[in-house]
């Protein structure tokens, strides 16, 4: 029997391990730090930090027998956390620092780009305060400013007007309210279309997609109000047709992994697409090295294979030689957060929930206080529903979210709806 430990403690990796959980050979699932979902099923380590590799690494030679692990969030993979695991011989699911760099920098991501003609938003890269705000000064609106580091999904921002791109600049490069990342910035033409985002399994050989999803990233319905990391999910996107697929798979799967193993860049892990599908095709809005969230909460639940034995086709490299294979299905998780997230919020709320058939109820931001369930984050919970349909699984989920409750939550009302 085979133990594993994740990294993690949102929604995607409580439903990372409802998925090896159903393996036939999993022995003990651990997670570091975990939240109170994960503790229904995994051994947690809330006192760990993600970015303490020592104390994780002690924590993994003291456990009975943790053989694998498996990174979620971006920061310790963009900070090395899988380099230094396998350096002293620990098994792996996740990209090495160097790999996790297609994430953790805008520009690098850019210049990648650019150089294997993958298709992307025309852009400019600055960092000095006063040429970019020269540059918007000039340029037609809108604009899409970011910060060029990891900011929690936070660092972008869609501006209307060179008065609004100004201040956006200052608040990111000279009152630093991304710290480093925001030392430098990427702007970029803004696309109009459909987002569409892929997660695919690769062993920096063979690069396998999962079925699409669509994340809805604004905080209101209707696509209105600043970015989050994640309001709400659904699997497959209605966008996702036959052509997209193959345009998307000619255009940007296939030259990304070449233009990465031309790098010298072995990428084993997931490899995000987020997309836009434009009126002239199918275009790269960013990279992720790591497993979406919320789009794992509604891909995850819909596949057929075990789990563990595709971490470790990705570990030994030989994905070339399993079959990946998914239930026919549709799922919709929507977000349930804490009033005012993502600016701010309360954390300690009461949480009183009712579980209902067909309907899988993600932690993120959640905590025991004695025995009481309460929030503890921006993101609470993610409530997915499977069904037949997008219809259904919406139908289902919307259900699901009407049995939790608490002081000031606040979920959208339209994921699952056409948008
Ligand atoms: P990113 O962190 O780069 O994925 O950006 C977060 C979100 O901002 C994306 O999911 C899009 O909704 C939006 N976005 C980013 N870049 C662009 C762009 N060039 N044009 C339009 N929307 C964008
Ligand atoms: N859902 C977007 C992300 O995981 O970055």
């Amino acid at each position: 029997m085979r133990n594993v430990l994740i990294i993690g403690g949102g929604g995607r990796e409580h439903a990372i391990a409802v998925q090896l959980a159903k393996s036939p050979n999993i022995g003990s699932l651990y997670c570091i730090p975990g939240n109170a979902g994960i503790a229904q099923i995994a051994t947690c380590a809330p006192e760990i930090s993600v970015l303490n590799f020592d104390a994780i690494y002690e924590y993994i030679e003291l456990s009975d027998g943790i053989d694998t692990v498996i990174i979620g969030p971006d920061d310790p993979l963009a900070k090395g956390l899988a380099d230094y695991l396998e350096e002293k011989g620990v098994r792996v699911f996740g990209p090495s620092a160097a790999a996790a760099k297609i994430e953790a920098s805008k520009s690098f991501a850019k210049r990648f780009m650019t150089k294997y003609g993958i298709p992307t938003a025309g852009y400019a890269i600055f960092t000095d305060y006063k040429e970019a705000v020269d540059f918007v000064k000039v340029r037609r609106h809108p604009l899409v400013i970011k910060a060029d580091g990891l900011a929690l999904g936070k660092g972008v921002f869609i501006t209307q007007s060179p008065s609004e791109s100004v201040a956006i600049l200052r608040e990111i490069m000279e009152e630093g309210h991304f710290g480093e990342a925001g030392a430098c910035v990427v702007i970029e033409e803004c696309l109009q279309g459909k987002e569409v985002s892929i997660l695919a399994f690769c062993d920096g050989r063979t690069v396998v997609p999962m079925v699409s999803s669509q994340d809805h990233k604004r905080v209101f319905d209707n696509d209105k109000g600043p970015n989050t990391g994640g309001m709400g999910s659904i699997s497959p996107s209605r966008y996702y047709t036959q052509e997209v697929a193959t345009d998307f798979r000619d255009h940007v799967l296939i030259p990304t992994i070449r233009g990465l193993q031309a790098e010298g860049i072995k990428f084993k892990g997931v490899l995000y697409f987020g997309l836009m599908v434009t009126a002239e095709g199918v275009k790269v809005v960013e990279y992720n090295a790591r497993f979406g969230d919320p789009e794992t909460q509604v891909v995850l639940p819909r596949l057929k294979t075990d789990l563990l034995e595709i971490f470790d086709a990705v570990i030994d490299e030989r994905l070339s030689e399993i079959r990946i294979e998914w239930y026919q299905n549709a799922a919709v998780c929507v977000v349930i957060a804490a009033g005012g997230y993502p600016v701010m919020y309360e954390k300690g709320m009461a949480i009183r929930l009712e579980e209902t058939p067909g309907v899988t109820i993600y932690h993120a931001g959640t905590k025991m206080f004695g025995d009481e369930l309460v929030t503890w984050g921006g993101r609470v919970l993610g409530v997915t529903g499977v069904a037949a349909t997008v219809e259904e699984a919406r139908k289902l989920a919307y259900t699901g979210v009407s049995r939790v409750n608490f002081e000031h939550k606040h979920f959208r009302t339209d994921i699952g709806t056409i948008l």
